[in-house]
């Protein structure tokens, strides 16, 4: 059987493939924040667009990689302190679960926790709703109330989430993808939906030697790589650009003086990018800023908790102080 000619294209690799009109398939909004930042002097993109579905896939490797620490390191703390976490948190409290995705992290905790009511809340509902029926089999004492919601504004949970004993888990340094000031007012907002009575248990990258941050951040198979350079694949999705991801390069490096991690996409080559409605000149060796992930002290972390009106007031870390699991209560204001 003969191959259409869109199917023929389709084979084709992206270098011989004859340009086609593109087109954007991302919101309005979503297009036009793109270009802003790829108009900016300094190009940048919000890390969010790491995450398609290839991405989502890329970030569970990258978690497996020996390079990348933070994932068995947070683990191994709550294997070891597990029993300690619980009497800080409390059994029977409402575990709210921010940017909850498949549920696991909490899921291995409801033993040692106990929750009344466990709320995990994603952007995505199919996801979630997948995630939550599976739980449910599992643990049927516990009452479930899934939400889709977008963190990145202001949110009111709404009245089925028990008011009292509400505990928020955010694992996974995930804290670590804001900058600072974002990240007080996102914990601000966190703190508003909190009850007094209630807390927040959050996973903390601690800064360690450059070297193994560096390591953790450009492996040696280049899962890393891959993942920041799939962000280029999903912006020609989202926006209709012509980014072809071979001009491009992957590079990250501890920077001490902002304590982050940086991401950035560098071109190989002087190119030009185009999209419906721009276009942006990159000079060889110019680079697109695609994250920041800040790596805090264990001062520093419990000072940006004060200041979003938590009190820290147990933490948790491993033997060579790589990583934090911090609890904190709602300071009474
Ligand atoms: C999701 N987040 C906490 C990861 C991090 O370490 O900042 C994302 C990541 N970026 C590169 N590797 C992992």
């Amino acid at each position: 059987m003969s191959m259409t000619r869109t199917a023929a294209l389709r084979a084709l690799s992206p270098s011989v493939a004859p340009a086609l009109p593109r087109t954007a398939h991302g919101a309005p909004a979503t297009v036009a924040e793109i270009a802003r930042g790829l108009l900016a002097r300094q190009a940048a993109t919000s890390p969010k667009y790491l995450y398609d579905s290839l991405g989502s896939r890329l970030f569970e490797a990258i978690c497996e990689l020996p390079e990348y620490y933070p994932t068995r390191t947070e683990a191994a703390i709550f294997a070891r302190h597990g029993e300690d976490i619980a009497r800080r948190v409390g059994t029977g409290a409402t575990l709210i679960d921010l940017g909850a995705g498949n549920c696991a992290k909490a899921a291995s905790l409801f033993p040692l926790l106990r929750p009344k009511q466990y709320v995990p809340i994603d952007i995505s509902r199919d996801f979630l709703n997948e995630a939550v029926s599976r739980l449910r089999q599992r643990f049927p004492d516990i009452a479930m109330n899934a939400l889709a919601l977008d963190l990145s504004g202001p949110f009111l949970l709404p009245p089925e989430v028990t008011p009292q004993r509400r505990v928020f888990f955010y694992p996974g340094s995930s804290i670590g993808n804001f900058a600072p000031h974002e990240a007080i007012a996102f914990l601000r907002r966190v703190r508003e939906n909190a009850s007094h009575d209630g807390g927040l248990l959050i996973g903390v990258d601690l800064i360690k030697d450059a070297a193994v941050l560096d390591a953790a951040y450009d492996d040696a198979i280049g899962v890393t790589a891959a993942f920041n350079l799939n962000m280029l694949r999903h912006l020609n999705h989202l926006v209709g650009s012509d980014f072809d991801v071979r001009q491009w390069r992957h590079v990250a490096f501890f920077n001490a003086e902002d304590s982050r991690v940086e991401m950035h996409l560098e071109a190989r080559t002087a190119l030009t990018v185009r999209w419906p409605g721009g276009e942006r000149q990159f000079a060889r060796g110019e680079r697109i800023h695609t994250e920041d992930s800040y790596k805090y002290t264990r001062d520093s972390f419990a000072d940006l908790l004060a200041q979003a009106g938590f009190h820290a007031d147990a933490v948790w870390t491993d033997e060579a102080g790589w990583f934090a699991v911090m609890h904190a209560r709602a300071a009474s204001a």
